[in-house]
């Protein structure tokens, strides 16, 4: 059984819909929930699905003996970046090499790099005149957005969407395949 941990900085829809998908059978499990931001919704998911969470500042993700020292003293296999919009420093991205992967709401290489997350995504792709937008799981390596891609999945912008209505369906697409691109990725890890 391999030990994930999760890496949070918003709502945490995601890391929730992760939770649920390994949370019966004997793939893996979600052993730790990690977030920069102590207002963050994951936290209050994370207690309600009973995973230990931890809130971390942006200097313990570079810190050996922070983030790096918990995931090992956790025995985590794998990490998931979920809506995590710090830059994975270079000590965790030696740590788990391979064994990283980010999820991202727009087709890359279009659409990513520092700045790019959240509703910022979905404003810039609509204000660009795209027909289409998606969603991207990739490898991280040390530049935002930037590793190689596992996989990737399209939906259509109608001319009325909004930010907010590309949200949605953005999150439908990230519920459908990021589980079980999870899944498979751990299997190839
Ligand atoms: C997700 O749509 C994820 O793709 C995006 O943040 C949202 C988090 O939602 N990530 C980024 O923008 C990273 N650049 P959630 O907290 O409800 O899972």
């Amino acid at each position: 059984m391999k030990r994930l941990a999760i890496l949070a900085s918003g709502s945490g829809s995601n890391a929730e819909q992760i939770a649920l998908h390994f949370e019966t059978g004997d793939i893996a499990r979600v052993a730790l929930i990690i977030t920069n931001n102590p207002t963050a919704g994951v936290i209050e998911r994370a207690h309600r699905l009973a995973i230990p969470v931890k809130v971390c500042k942006k200097a313990d993700f570079s810190d050996p003996a922070g983030v790096e020292k918990m995931l090992r003293d956790e025995q985590i296999d794998f990490v998931v970046l979920a809506g995590f919009l710090l830059l994975v420093p270079e000590n965790l991205i030696r740590a788990y090499h391979g064994r990283i992967v980010n999820i991202h709401p727009a087709l890359l290489p279009q659409f990513g790099g520092k700045g790019f997350y959240g509703s910022r995504v979905h404003q810039a792709v609509i204000e660009s005149g795209s027909l289409i937008s998606g969603i991207t799981v990739h490898h991280v390596n040390e530049k935002f957005d930037e590793g190689s891609i596992i996989f990737q999945a399209a939906c259509a912008i109608d001319k009325t969407d909004t930010p907010e209505s590309l949200a949605t369906k953005i999150h439908e697409l990230e519920y459908k395949y990021f589980p079980v691109v999870v899944e498979k990725a751990l299997g190839n890890s």
